[in-house]
């Protein structure tokens, strides 16, 4: 810190005048070495010390790749216009520099980074007050010494112009604000114990409670409509849920389009390797399938096929994902590209080349069958294989029986017993299991895959349909490859197998504010000349997905197999972006141009990341302005949080933007999911219901991992190449999804204890819904205590006349149990009865 601050840091404005009260004191900001965020630290005007206002940071920087690589560096404040303080800070890319606005220090405007094009550094960055707005002055380097830029809306800024140097003065801020950042702290500090909840202190926590809880649970007479279409699914391609996943694909690298960019170790040959000798493997691009596939094999015997006249012993194989799974008995449908390589043709003139294609689990051939190459052009070859014995590990061999120069792409083995039977269709199984969550909508493909790590990564629908080779594949955010096999086509084609509205949700024309390429953080977006274009895109999707088989888009659909529109009802634009200046032009840009075009498509926009901060007020306020049809919330909390925040969307405002809680999950200790994370979300859920009027979608995210290959805990469902195990969490969503309505009930449960525990009533929850069509009544009742609920129930005569023996359901075990399993049984139920709640359980009564 600078030395001259303790002589300059000097308190209460009244001092010099000796009199009055001290309303006022100056301030220094700094942020730690390692760029952690803003500090404020003042001195007193009694003793001299000096001390940080608060023990935690005051704001963050939101630039950067994930979590703390989000730096900021040398903050300058200056008390500004109007009340306003603004803040500026260096962060770790060379040309930019971040700008944020408070007007007391605990709520800040979202981050806006410009950029100072040409510049070879911006350090020491120091904002300055000036009659119209502001100037940002900054040390660009020895050769350019001091530069300046101005702006008058913090949002645009002036090219940088040579100036003197500046730096950092105390920034005089009211004392009342000390006062409410300290108790703010305080108060955050409280929040936060009280969402770390953990069950595991249950036992301590709810000492002599006693062996049972008494509740009462009665109806007001009164209810209203709500959302038919409040559980869905959240599909992203994260953790292998896409290829070595969902998608039932058996080769990997199918297409030797994998590359360095997927990840540092990888190359076009990952998951191939070249067995035997005489061989030579080498990957070409010079003559490809198609521009989008431009990578190919070509496989050289001719050396041996000069020194031997026997069959070659060579050997190409595929380790598909983790092995390649075989059913005896089952078909599988094996196509590739093959052709005699042109440059090698010399060498093998009239000869029709030959490969097998032999299924070989270890030493065991398991199916086999043999393709041709022709000519000189690319043909795709097709057969199928009968699979002669169960394999887990089988590898796909292609084995040339002839010699000569073979050219190989795309070389795919499909199992015929996908989903429905779908050609290039989905893993029945994992598919099944989704089925079973009874979703009434799906969103795809993400997530952050959705705007891509940087501008290049944005995810583009329109490389993902049409014939297979034509797509272009894609690193994935994750890190690994994304073959774009499962493309639109396939996922619109999935919602309308299960009668899910489709949800796809676009990029709001940035990336993802945690992109660590191009540049970090949010970037610029896509620049604005190109935009329309970008906006086109997403016009033509809808025209795509609803446009019938005359129109440009609509004939692709039709192309590729189904003339019948999907009837797209929903877009999404964004998803939990920084809520930036850059954000916010293109994303109304978007959001304008497809109401214009098309006035009933619902879209979705976004609103951060969290439940609550910058960019949610911001988001919720734009949706507010432009009357944005619903917003996309996201929040991934501890089970704490979910108790504490039980009438979270009891306050929201009917009059506003519809909800689509589109991505939330309980993470508990060691991101697992257990009964304790599953129940949290059953009492939030409860809420959900109950306000969904307000939320209109809701799903639980992410939605599937890869054993082995899993960038996010907990998931939904977990699966390996031969099972798939759902989470406890996944029966509580089935169970909301399974037990839906479209008719709120309402209903009271209160809870006697002998004094007033919000700790007790907090782990308790009701929701009565009613489905219109099948006149069914479903009671759902969640208890997170470690002892029984007993309820004494009082059902009016509209919905039970008499005592009737009704179906339950009853997910229960210990809270950290990962196996818990719904269990059904029939419980008697009268107007007037007893219900036991077990500990640690959710309950659904079927009336
Ligand atoms: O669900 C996993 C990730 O969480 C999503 O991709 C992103 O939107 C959120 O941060």
């Amino acid at each position: 810190m600078n030395k001259t601050f303790l002589s300059l840091v000097l308190s209460a404005c009244s001092l010099t005048a000796n009199a009055g009260p001290v309303d006022s004191v100056f301030v220094w900001p700094y942020s730690n070495r390692n760029g952690d965020g803003l500090h404020l630290r003042w001195s007193s005007s009694v003793d001299g010390k000096k001390a940080d206002i608060t023990n935690g940071r005051l704001v963050g920087s939101d630039f950067g790749a994930w979590g703390s690589k989000k730096k900021m560096f040398e903050p300058s404040i200056v008390e500004g216009h109007d009340g306003l303080y603004v803040l500026v800070f260096s962060v770790d890319v060379p040309n930019q520099f971040g700008v944020a606005t408070t007007r007391d220090f605990i709520s800040w405007t979202p981050q806006h980074y410009p950029y100072m094009k040409g510049v070879e550094q911006v350090a020491r960055p120091c904002v300055v007050k000036t009659r119209g707005g502001y100037d940002v002055v900054f040390f660009a380097g020895d050769k350019a010494g001091w530069l300046k830029t101005s702006t008058t809306d913090l949002i645009h800024f002036t090219d940088p112009v040579p100036t003197a140097a500046a730096s950092q003065r105390n920034v005089k801020i009211p004392y009342g604000f000390l006062r409410s950042l300290q108790a703010n702290e305080v108060f955050v500090r409280e929040r936060d114990a009280k969402h770390n909840e953990r069950a595991k202190d249950d036992a301590k926590r709810f000492e002599g409670l006693g062996d049972f809880v008494q509740t009462s649970f009665t109806f007001t007479n009164d209810s209203k409509p709500i959302s038919d279409k409040l559980m869905g699914i959240f599909f992203e391609d994260i953790n292998y849920s896409a290829d070595g996943g969902l998608y039932a694909e058996l080769v990997q690298n199918r297409d030797f389009e994998y590359s360095n960019a997927d990840r540092g170790e990888w190359n076009a040959t990952t998951a191939w390797t070249l067995v035997g000798e005489g061989a030579t493997l080498t990957i070409d691009d010079k003559h490809p399938i198609h521009p989008n596939n431009s990578h190919y094999a070509v496989l050289d015997v001719r050396t041996f096929a000069a020194n031997n006249t026997k069959t070659p012993s060579v050997s190409l194989q595929n380790s598909g994902f983790d092995g390649i799974v075989l059913k005896k008995g089952d078909k599988y449908d094996l196509s590739g590209f093959l052709r005699v390589d042109n440059t090698a043709q010399a060498a093998v003139t009239g000869k029709v080349g030959k490969v097998n294609i032999v299924l070989r689990d270890g030493d065991k051939v398991v199916g086999r069958t043999t393709l041709s190459a022709p000519t000189h052009e690319w043909r795709q070859q097709k057969a199928v294989i009968t699979a002669t014995a169960d394999a887990e590990k089988a590898v796909l061999c292609v084995e040339p029986t002839t010699p000569g120069c073979f050219a190989i792409d795309f070389v795919s083995l499909f199992p015929q017993k996908t989903f429905r039977g779908h050609k290039n269709g989905l893993r029945a199984d994992l598919a099944e299991t989704l089925a079973a969550l009874h979703p009434k909508f799906m969103r795809f493909p993400g997530g952050c895959v959705a705007h891509g790590n940087g501008i290049d990564n944005i995810y583009n629908w329109k490389e993902t349909i049409g014939p297979l080779w034509e797509r272009k594949a894609q690193p994935n955010l994750w890190g690994y490859h994304q073959s774009k096999g499962l493309g639109y086509f396939e996922y619109f084609t999935f919602c309308e197998d299960l009668g899910m509205e489709p949800l796809p949700v676009l990029a709001a024309g940035v990336p993802c504010q945690n992109s660590s390429h191009g540049g970090h953080g949010q970037q610029g977006g896509i620049p604005m000349e190109e935009m329309d274009a970008y906006v086109q895109d997403v016009l033509d999707l809808i025209e795509w997905a609803n446009g019938d088989a005359t129109t440009t888009w609509g004939r692709k659909r039709a192309e590729q197999g189904h003339p019948k529109p999907f009837n797209l009802h929903y877009i999404g634009i964004g998803n939990e972006d920084l809520i930036s200046p850059v954000f916010e032009e293109r994303y109304l840009m978007l959001i304008k141009a497809v109401k214009e075009r098309y006035p009933d498509i619902i879209v979705c926009g976004t609103v951060g990341p969290f439940f609550e901060g910058s960019d949610y007020d911001r988001g919720w306020q734009i949706a507010a302005d432009n009357k944005i049809d619903m917003v996309d919330e996201h929040y991934y909390c501890a089970p704490g949080w979910y108790l504490h925040n039980r009438d979270y969307y009891d306050r929201y405002d009917r009059s506003q933007s519809k909800v689509y809680l589109g991505e939330y999950a309980a993470h508990g200790d060691g991101r697992k999911s257990t009964i304790e994370t599953a129940l949290a979300c059953a009492i939030h859920l409860c809420q959900v219901e109950r306000n969904a009027d307000v939320v209109a979608m809701s799903s639980y995210a992410p939605l599937l991992a890869k054993d082995g290959h899993t960038q996010w805990n907990p998931d939904l469902i977990y699966f390996n190449n031969t099972e798939v195990k759902p989470t406890v969490d996944y029966y509580v969503q089935q169970l909301f999804g399974q037990f839906a309505g479209d008719e709120y009930l309402r209903s009271e449960m209160s809870v006697s204890t002998r004094s007033h525990r919000s700790d007790v009533e907090c782990r308790i929850a009701s929701s009565a819904v009613r489905d219109s069509k099948t006149g069914r009544v479903y009671l759902k009742f969640v208890n997170m205590l470690p002892v029984e609920v007993r309820s004494s129930l009082s059902l009016p005569k509209e919905l039970i006349s008499s005592d009737k023996l009704c179906k339950a359901t009853i997910l229960s075990g210990a809270y950290d149990s990962m196996t818990a399993r719904p269990t059904t049984s029939l419980v008697s139920v009268s107007p007037q009865s007893d219900l036991i709640l077990p500990s640690y359980s959710m309950m659904v009564i079927e009336l």
